[in-house]
């Protein structure tokens, strides 16, 4: 029976997924280990609000389960030694070096930490592959285990599904849980776990090599079907047709489904970018060039979607946006995370600053350290134009030229264009990337609209 269990890493999965896990499973000790002092410190702040991931509904579960059951630490010698089960959520980002550069996965985080359990595991140890990861790497785990100190190793792929911003729910309702192994023992053991919060017909059985392929799949199809819209909203841009309409009319048959059907400025976030380029790293390898050049175009129409917006928006302005005041709101790559990588504002940003403009960028969790971060990392800090953070709404609205909606935040929905109409420029547009401010009132109050598939023709 498992009572210890051990994550690595405490990131965006590692931190909120073991925190449910420790919600659900009170006879069970789990020990989130990081090799970031600074992460771990976070997660042991008593002052809930500074913890490194912003997710609705985990703070609350934190306080429940931090100093009983659940430890955050950086002491991983001792953790791995006493552990039963080591989930593997360490980040497996695309690699920017060597063969594969810009396309493979980059597994020296998950080879470090494999190293780290051969050289501390004791007895039998279920090794769980959480993070997510190109197929057959349950292989290259079980070559490294080997060479450890004779111990004895299991490995399962179960990766995980849950999505920043809805994390908690997700994690606390899966969809399904998927267990991949070779060895039902161990995929039963762990799938007894799950089934102290999840019915047992959502836990899904297969094999590691499908779970591991599935994984990169699902990402996959959700990413096309994005490209997919957003190719349609510039259609409809051009045509006269409004993509609300059409998204209402074809998310109607049941065998395409509602969901995952809102335009926007393209998809960002950790992981569709890089597992696509995974899944076509892959597809290359095995000589299956037009499956890699498929995918690949679902990624090529996000990078266009993203620019497409930006041009746009100078075009708006006669080509020149040098001297204009411009309020971006929303950084975050999606609504209630404090998560920018690979967010569509950085590029975006970036290329209204290259055209002059002055931004004056807000956002209700992204931190203005972060927001820096980012440009500068990209090398976005050196053109005509500029940026700086604005706190407050009002204040990065005052006597703008141009409101830029980036990021679908609640409190974005609901502004009140009467009073911050006032505030703007004459002429002044709204530009909405994501078709959720009310455009109607906007314009009745002498702005000037765009909108994401319907354009400024309303
Ligand atoms: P993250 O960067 O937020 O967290 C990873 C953590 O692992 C970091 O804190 C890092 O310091 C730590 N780490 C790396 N090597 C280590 C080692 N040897 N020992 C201890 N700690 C180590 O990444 P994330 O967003 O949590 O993603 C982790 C994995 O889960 C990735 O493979 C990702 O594709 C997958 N995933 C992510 C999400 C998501 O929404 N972010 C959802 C499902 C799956
Ligand atoms: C995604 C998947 O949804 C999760 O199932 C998966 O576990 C996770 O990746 C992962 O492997 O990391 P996440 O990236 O957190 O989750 O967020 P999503 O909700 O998928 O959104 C991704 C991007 O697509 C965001 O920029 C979002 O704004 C955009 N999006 C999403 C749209 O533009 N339109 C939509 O209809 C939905």
């Amino acid at each position: 029976m498992t009572e210890q269990i051990v994550c690595i890493g405490a990131g965006y999965v590692g931190g909120p997924s073991m925190a449910v896990m420790a919600d659900r499973c009170p006879g069970i000790d789990i020990k989130v280990v990081d090799i970031d002092q600074r992460r771990i410190d976070r997660w042991n702040n008593l002052d809930n609000s500074d913890l490194p991931v912003y997710e609705p509904g985990l703070e609350e579960v934190i306080k429940r389960v931090r100093g009983k059951n659940l430890t955050f630490t950086t002491d991983l010698k001792g953790c791995i030694e006493n552990a039963d089960m080591v989930f593997l959520s360490v980040n497996t980002p695309t690699k920017n070096y060597g063969y594969g550069a810009g396309q493979a996965a980059d597994l020296s985080y998950i080879e470090g930490a494999a190293r780290q359990i051969a050289e501390y595991g004791k007895g039998q140890t279920i090794v769980v592959e959480r993070s997510t990861l190109p197929v057959r790497t349950a292989e290259a785990l079980q070559t490294i285990l080997k060479q450890g100190n004779g111990e004895s190793y299991k490995i399962l792929s179960n990766p995980e599904f849950m999505a920043e911003g809805t994390a908690i729910a997700d994690l606390q309702k899966p969809d399904r849980v998927l267990v991949g192994g070779q060895c039902s023992e161990s995929v039963e053991e762990l799938a007894s776990i799950y089934r102290n919060w999840v019915p047992n017909d959502r836990i899904l059985r297969t094999n590691v090599w499908s779970a591991e392929l599935s994984k990169l799949t699902a990402n996959a199809f959700l990413a096309q079907r994005i490209s997919s819209i957003n190719s349609i909203a510039a259609l409809c841009e051009k045509s006269g047709a409004n993509i609300k309409e059409v998204k209402q009319a074809i998310g109607a048959d049941t065998r395409i489904g509602s969901f995952f059907l809102n335009p926007g400025p393209g998809f960002g976030g950790s992981c569709f970018k890089k597992d696509i380029l995974n899944l076509a790293y892959l597809a290359d390898h095995f000589g299956l060039m037009e499956v890699a050049n498929y995918w690949r175009s679902v990624l090529e129409l996000n990078e266009w979607t993203q620019h497409r917006i930006a041009q746009i928006i100078s075009q708006k302005f006669f080509g020149t946006l040098r001297g204009k005041k411009i309020a971006v709101l929303g950084f975050a790559f999606k609504a209630n995370t404090n998560d920018t990588r690979e967010s569509p504002a950085i590029e975006l940003c970036a290329k209204l600053i290259q055209e002059g403009a002055n931004l004056f960028i807000h956002d209700p969790k992204v931190s203005e350290d972060e927001i820096k971060r980012e440009l500068r990392n990209n090398g976005h800090d050196r053109s005509v134009g500029s940026y700086q953070y604005e706190r407050e709404l009002n204040r990065a609205v005052e006597d703008a030229h141009a409101v830029v909606l980036m990021t679908d935040w609640d409190e974005y929905r609901r502004l009140d264009w009467s009073s911050l109409a006032n505030r703007m420029k004459r002429p002044a547009w709204v530009f909405d990337t994501r078709g959720i401010t009310n455009l109607r009132e906007a314009a009745a109050n002498g702005l000037e609209t765009w909108e994401v598939g319907c354009g400024d023709h309303q």
